[in-house]
């Protein structure tokens, strides 16, 4: 899978992109995520990415450079001519689309070719909204002041779920929103700290009764915590 990202601050990303799993699943091959600077794409002689509101207002991103710079990853035109790429998707950060969730994370998994548009400002030119984007994507019902860590956070959550880049497969299954519900809850070394004990039954080695506890485990805290996943 190809991941272009378009951005005005193309610096914040190599942090998160270049540790950890996301720089696996690159290393590896599975993935291949260019970062592109939408100044780039401006016009001489001052590069401006953006302009005041029509009506009044804050500073919009312009829809030339973003058609631009999609334009030049694609390689075609996709305004007026709408070529139908099925292949790809055109997604626009945005807190209106609609909230990213493990489930519509996997709808994404079977494309080539994802191009993340991250705005500022008071966000895009309303048509590159309507004749660029093909789907919006929101983190949940706040404000950032940016797409870049939206984008980097639909990035992880996509890269953890490419067959390959997360040794354990079977780890992933067990995840919370993977099944019914939340995870169960781990415990690890010491097996006594201050006086706090890890369960006997996960010390106990035997597998069928250690699954029968996590599972009741995991419907437990999934009723107490998070009821809206059982219905
Ligand atoms: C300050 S916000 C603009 C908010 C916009 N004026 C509104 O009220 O809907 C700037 C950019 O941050 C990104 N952003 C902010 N909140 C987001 C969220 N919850 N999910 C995804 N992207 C978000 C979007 O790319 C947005 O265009």
């Amino acid at each position: 899978m190809i991941i272009d990202v378009v951005t005005i601050f193309p610096k914040m990303f190599s942090p998160v992109l270049d540790e950890s799993i996301i720089n696996r699943a690159q290393d590896k091959g599975l993935v291949k995520i260019n970062i592109h600077n939408l100044r780039d794409f401006a016009s001489e002689p001052h590069k401006k990415v953006d302009a005041p509101s029509c009506g009044g207002g804050g500073m919009v991103f312009k829809p030339d450079p973003l058609f631009g710079a999609v334009e030049s990853i694609l390689g075609y035109e996709v305004y007026p001519e709408k070529k139908k790429d099925e292949n790809k998707r055109i997604i626009l950060l945005s807190p209106q689309g609609k909230t990213l969730s493990q489930k519509r994370v996997k709808k994404f998994l079977n494309l080539e070719r994802l191009i993340l548009l991250a705005p500022r400002y008071e966000g895009v030119d309303e048509r590159v909204r309507c004749d660029l984007a093909e789907e919006e994507i929101s983190l949940g019902d706040y404000i950032l002041s940016g797409g870049e860590l939206a984008s980097m956070v639909f990035i992880d959550c996509l890269c953890r779920l490419i067959p390959g880049v997360v040794s354990d497969k079977e780890s992933i299954k067990r995840e919370s929103f993977e099944g019914q519900g939340l995870d169960f809850p781990h415990y690890t070394k010491p097996v006594d700290f201050r006086g706090l004990k890890v369960p006997e039954v996960l010390l106990s080695g035997n597998h069928g009764k250690i699954e029968t506890w996590r599972k009741r485990q995991a419907l437990e805290t999934t009723k107490k915590r998070r009821p809206d996943l059982l219905k």
